[in-house]
């Protein structure tokens, strides 16, 4: 069909029905929407498509520009989210509000190759398949947009999924891909939901088989700004594999939260040391302040890892310190009893203490998602 820019034709373009939809997760972004934005009408010439940006609520006011792009261009669309955070959620929601049968995702900041997405489109639709990858792992395919030492994290990544994969991908990891809408509606409850690597996510999850193909493509740099990828963003990837490969009987949370507690017996065993042995104070005190101060780490590590999307801050942070060590002395007390009884009941004191630790740390790990981090799923 011939498409000019006449506004009738282009309103009566785009009353069709789109086939494809671009999602497009976007934290502080806005230097990047006028560049990605061009590059999308050139790419896709031809066929009827919208793009859905999903943000944040970035500092940098990535939602207004977009806003404003779309008064004037009816293929953009926003989604605004102001509680919830988090990439993969970010592309679930996206994807599930799609109108078009067939939805990408791709970066905002030009490293993924948008001249692909016609092929993709292409290979999803003759192919009959329901995935189609953008890989940078197969043959013509490059990481070259990865610096070094993140194209050795990524590759080190990779090889650690193989393993929780469905289908073999060679870059399981991408953000790079389009699918069918109704395998999303299909997965979606299933979905782990959480972190940046919803692809890995989605080929962990799959109920059956899937036709599926990967194109390679070469990732270039980001445009402007920085990039999202942070240390409790791979915390989180392990989260996911650790989490995946227990099968879902542990609650992923529930893994990083014993990790934290590890943690925890180290900064506590440091700090007895330090004032017993060292400064010389009396042992109560030492315990006490040992007690303290690894609850206070505890509770920030949790924060900024375990708990990350519903973080607490300002005055929130204060209070939810003070429910957390309310919820931490209960538990201490709760393990305590439990520990008495079984060795009373003979068990081996070892098996009273390992106990102990495991009731104190289940009963901190649930009253800690209810009352410190509120709406903090437990799954
Ligand atoms: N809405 C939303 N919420 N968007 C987010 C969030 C979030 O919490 N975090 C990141 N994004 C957006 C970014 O704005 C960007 O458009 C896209 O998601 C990917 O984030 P980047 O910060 O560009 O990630 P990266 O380039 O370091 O990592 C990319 O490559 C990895 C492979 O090495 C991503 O494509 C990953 O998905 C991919 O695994
Ligand atoms: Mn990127």
């Amino acid at each position: 069909m011939k498409v000019d820019n006449n506004s009738n034709s282009e309103s009566h373009e785009t009353c069709r029905p789109p086939e494809l939809t671009v999602v497009i997760p976007t934290f502080n972004e806005i230097g990047n929407i006028d560049s990605i934005l061009p590059a999308l009408h050139k790419a896709l010439v031809g066929i009827h498509w919208e793009v859905i940006f999903v943000d944040d609520d970035s500092a940098d006011h990535t939602a207004a520009r977009v806003r404003e792009r779309a008064c004037t261009d009816p293929r953009v669309r926003l989604i605004h989210r102001l509680s919830i955070k988090g990439l993969s959620s970010a592309c679930v929601e996206g994807m599930l509000s799609s109108t078009a049968p067939v939805v990408a995702v791709m970066d905002a900041d030009m490293q993924h190759d948008e001249t692909l997405l016609p092929e993709m489109l292409h290979s999803l639709n003759t192919g009959n398949l329901d995935l189609v990858v953008a890989s940078r792992y197969i043959e013509k395919g490059d990481a070259g947009g990865l610096g070094v030492q993140r194209a050795r994290i990524s590759r080190a990544a990779n090889y650690l999924s193989q393993a929780l994969l469905k289908v073999p991908l060679s870059d399981p990891m991408s953000g790079f891909f389009m699918l069918r809408r109704e395998l999303i509606e299909e997965i979606y409850p299933m979905l782990y939901g959480q972190g940046f690597k919803i692809l890995l996510d989605i080929c962990a999850t799959l109920p059956r088989e899937i036709n599926y193909c990967e194109l390679p493509y070469s990732m270039r740099e980001r445009h402007t700004g920085n990039s999202k990828l942070s240390s409790g963003v791979m915390l989180e990837f392990f989260n996911l594999l650790v989490s995946r490969l227990a099968n879902r009987y542990l609650p992923a949370k529930f893994i990083l939260f014993s990790l934290v507690g590890l943690s925890g017996v180290v900064v506590h065993m440091a700090i007895l040391t330090l004032l017993y042995r060292y400064f010389l104070l009396d042992f109560q005190l030492s315990l006490v302040a040992a007690i303290l101060v690894s609850m206070t780490t505890n509770f920030i590590l949790n924060n900024r890892f375990t708990f990350r999307e519903v973080k607490l801050t300002g005055i929130g942070f204060f209070h939810g310190l003070l429910s957390f060590y309310a919820v931490c002395s209960i538990g201490a007390a709760i393990g305590f009893v439990t520990g008495i009884y079984l060795y009373s009941l003979s068990f081996p004191w070892w098996a009273s203490g390992l106990i102990t630790t495991v009731v104190s740390a289940l009963w901190n790990f649930s009253m800690s998602s209810i009352f410190t981090w509120k709406s903090a799923d437990s799954t």
